[in-house]
């Protein structure tokens, strides 16, 4: 019997994978996740990037499908795309300094273009105008400032003839499995490490029609250290909420992704950008609750990052800068509750991340663990306090808030602090 190549492929990766999870096939798994995602928790922000053909006309990465623009005049744009070189090496740099630990680039978007050399397709950067391998760039990119690496890879295709054809004409999927798998083949071996794989949008096909599972253990196969997202219609490593900070349920590993505006791909008019604020309390919250933050930017068709983009990251790298290490490697937080402040947490240390300052002195309601000490993080001045039942006070703080966007105190408690919110109900002080 004569196998195919993915056929050949597809049963090597079966084999070792068998070898590999034989012993207690559950834990080994779990263990196997545990080892491969330690980076991936510890470093709690990346950046995502949403680059294509669909910047060039910068209305936003649908502007394909939404203004129903025909293949052949949309394709056109690949002659107008035509990047400086290297542009990836200031995403790079911007992110360093924006304190993320990792990047996350769009391979192909649902347009269909794809920034990498392939085999399988001439509707690809380097047999266009642009003449490069853009993915080649960004892995040097990320690489020269010790970046983690991630692709994005989108399922549905609008070019590709057999894009939606797939779902409905089994020769079709036939032939878009064979034709994505050979992309995502790709992907996984010409550029050394890759760090995730961030499929999207899996129209019109479910997992059995992506045949998905044969797919991911070919990708694991090749990059046994690889991360992947749940969205190939099946779960794997982590949960991807999108525009909300949401935890998965069960502990399950999850990542927000986020625009700084309202757009994914370059948006020349959308001017909804969040304040500096807003990204360092949407960051605080993921590390709270377990997950990771992977915020957007969508690159000018030159590879320029807009000027509303620099300026926010600049100044979050700032305030990650001095408050990072509250933020790396923090544990789930069972502490929550305040009006002005989140919270994260390490071992018994809590940390209050405060973004409406209230003045010389705060409150924290419920708190049951004993509080040993406080210390505000911008003076590295002891805070005196008083511990009650239900509050703990915090006196003598500055009148104004000592650091922008958001002040931290950091509290070290005898235990793993908790927040008792309903025994106040139950019990509360009467004297
Ligand atoms: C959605 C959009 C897409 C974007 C993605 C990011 O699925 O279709 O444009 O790339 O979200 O999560």
């Amino acid at each position: 019997m004569k196998l195919s190549r993915r056929e050949a492929l597809n049963a090597m990766a079966m084999g070792a994978v068998a070898t590999r999870l034989a012993a207690a096939p559950q834990d080994a798994a779990e263990q196997d996740r545990a080892r491969r995602m330690r980076w991936w928790h510890e470093a709690k922000f990346g950046m995502f990037i949403h680059w294509g053909l669909y910047s060039v006309l910068g209305r936003h990465e649908w502007v394909m499908e939404n203004e129903g623009i025909p293949v052949p005049e949309y394709e056109k744009l690949a002659d107008r795309f035509r990047p400086k070189p290297n542009a990836a090496r200031d995403w790079a740099r911007l992110a360093k300094q924006a304190g993320m630990k990792y990047m996350v680039m769009t391979s192909k978007h649902h347009e269909g273009f794809c920034l990498f050399d392939s085999k399988n397709t001439n509707y690809c950067a380097p047999k266009q105008a642009c003449g490069r391998d853009l993915v080649k760039e960004y892995f040097d990119a990320a690489r020269a400032e010790g970046l983690r690496v991630g692709l994005y890879y989108s399922l549905m295709d609008w070019h590709h003839p057999d894009g939606a054809r797939c779902g409905r004409d089994e020769a079709a999927r036939e032939r878009f499995v064979e034709y994505t798998q050979g992309l995502v083949g790709e992907l996984c071996t010409n550029y050394g490490k890759l760090d995730i794989l961030w499929y999207d949008v899996a129209w019109p096909l479910d997992a059995e029609g992506w045949e998905s599972a044969e797919m991911n253990r070919m990708v694991r196969e090749v990059q046994p250290d690889i991360i992947l997202n749940n969205r190939s219609k099946l779960p794997e490593d982590f949960g991807t909420p999108e525009q909300r900070i949401v935890p998965e349920k069960e502990g399950r590993a999850w990542e927000a992704c986020m625009t700084m505006n309202d757009s994914w791909g370059y948006h020349a008019a959308d001017d909804a950008w969040k304040s500096p604020k807003e990204i360092v309390r949407n960051l605080v919250r993921c590390a709270r609750d377990g997950g990771n933050y992977l915020l957007n930017i969508g690159p000018k068709p030159d590879g320029s990052i807009p000027e509303e983009s620099v300026r926010i990251l600049t100044a979050v790298g700032r305030w990650m800068d001095r408050n990072g290490h509250t933020i790396y490697g923090a544990e789930r937080c069972r502490v929550n509750r305040s009006q002005f402040a989140n919270f994260t947490r390490k071992g018994n240390t809590l940390y209050i991340h405060v973004h409406f300052w209230p003045g010389e002195e705060l409150s924290i309601g419920g708190l049951s663990s004993e509080v040993k000490s406080a210390r505000l993080l911008a003076t590295g001045k002891n805070v005196p306090f008083q511990q009650e039942r239900f509050r703990v006070r915090f006196t003598g703080l500055p009148a104004r808030a000592p650091d922008s966007p958001v002040s931290v105190l950091a509290v070290e408690c005898a235990s793993e602090p908790r927040q008792d919110t309903m025994g106040i109900r139950d019990d509360r002080p009467r004297t």
